[in-house]
């Protein structure tokens, strides 16, 4: 049983998410109110996809989510939905993003095998490693490849400080001097360590500037 003074919170609780709710719902859907009502804003290399390409409508109309709301807030419900719109999820990227070519495809790291690696940085999820409505391009750090390749061997390593010795010295933010997470830059790996793209450059594009990885990729995008 839910006590009378837990209903009047929910209900409270209710009553100041409805008129957000309500502006929330019509930011998605006015041109011109949603840079207003966007939590800040996207990537520029998103400035052209639309907001309904990764907000995902609820099921059931806003007068049923509304109801259950009501419902929930009466103690007849047992959770409440989500309101609007759905969280939004791996899959409204891979709808514009799914390449043949993925080096790291997340669903790869489901496996059990990956389950401590997952706890240093959630690698079954776009959104483990990038965001949106802000500047940043990637959040997460830049030595993140510790998570897993502690146990690397390369066979006839080519380069001239060994990747051995690099793990040993754990020159985790060398990786991606060298080589980028995706695999989807048209770039060869370079041999040797003096021509590998400094940890503070990559962080700088990181936060949102230009790509040390040229423009070239193997694959686009998808615009929409
Ligand atoms: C590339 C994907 C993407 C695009 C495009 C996008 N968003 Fe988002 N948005 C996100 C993510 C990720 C979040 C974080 C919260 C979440 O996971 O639902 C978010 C959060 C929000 C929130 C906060 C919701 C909350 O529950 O805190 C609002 C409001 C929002 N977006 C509005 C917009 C509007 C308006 C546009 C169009 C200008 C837009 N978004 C375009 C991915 C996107
Ligand atoms: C409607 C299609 C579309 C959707 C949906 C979409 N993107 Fe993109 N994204 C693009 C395009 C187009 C580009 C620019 C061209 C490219 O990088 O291939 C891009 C670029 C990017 C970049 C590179 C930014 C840079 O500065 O190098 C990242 C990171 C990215 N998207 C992540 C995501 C994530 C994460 C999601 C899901 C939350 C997502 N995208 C959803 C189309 C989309
Ligand atoms: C473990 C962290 C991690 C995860 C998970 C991750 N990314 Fe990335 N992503 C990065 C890093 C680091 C870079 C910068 C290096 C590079 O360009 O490959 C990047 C760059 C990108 C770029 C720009 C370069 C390119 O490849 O075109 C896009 C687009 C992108 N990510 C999309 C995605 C999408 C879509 C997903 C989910 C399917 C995803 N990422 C999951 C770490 C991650
Ligand atoms: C969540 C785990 C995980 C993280 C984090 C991770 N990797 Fe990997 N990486 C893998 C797995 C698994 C493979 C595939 C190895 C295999 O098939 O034997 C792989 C393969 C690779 C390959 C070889 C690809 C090929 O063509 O065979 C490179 C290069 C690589 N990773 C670089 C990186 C770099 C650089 C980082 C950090 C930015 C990183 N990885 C982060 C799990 C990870
Ligand atoms: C000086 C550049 C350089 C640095 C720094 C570097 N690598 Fe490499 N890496 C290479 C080259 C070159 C190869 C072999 C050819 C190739 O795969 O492009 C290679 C191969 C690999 C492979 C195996 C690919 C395969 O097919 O077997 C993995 C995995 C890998 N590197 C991960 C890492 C990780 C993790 C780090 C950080 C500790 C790192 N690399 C640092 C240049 C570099």
């Amino acid at each position: 049983m839910v006590s009378p003074s837990a209903r009047v919170v929910r209900l409270l609780a209710l009553m100041a998410a409805v008129p957000t709710v309500a502006l929330g719902g019509l930011a998605m859907l006015s041109q011109d109110s949603k840079h207003v009502l966007a939590h800040g804003p996207l990537i520029s290399d998103h400035a052209e996809v639309a907001c309904d390409a990764c907000h995902v409508e609820s099921a059931g109309s806003i007068r049923q989510q509304i109801q259950a709301q009501l419902h929930y807030a009466l103690g007849s419900r047992a959770t409440a939905v989500d309101f609007g719109y759905q969280e939004v999820t791996s899959k409204a990227c891979l709808a514009c993003h799914a390449r043949p070519n993925e080096r790291h495809p997340i669903y790869r790291f489901q496996e059990p095998r990956f389950a401590q690696a997952v706890q240093m940085v959630d690698a079954r999820s776009c959104l483990g490693c990038h965001s949106e409505h802000s500047e940043q391009v990637v959040h997460s750090a830049v030595g993140v490849c510790q998570a897993c390749h502690e146990g690397i061997k390369v066979k006839n390593d080519p380069i001239d400080i060994k990747h051995e010795i690099l793990i040993e010295q754990k020159k985790w933010e060398s990786c991606l001097g060298c080589h980028d997470f995706h695999g989807n830059h048209a770039i060869k790996a370079p041999l040797h360590i003096a021509e590998a793209i400094s940890a503070e450059v990559i962080r700088q594009y990181f936060l949102g500037g230009p790509d040390p990885y040229g423009e070239e990729k193997l694959y686009e995008a998808r615009t929409e």
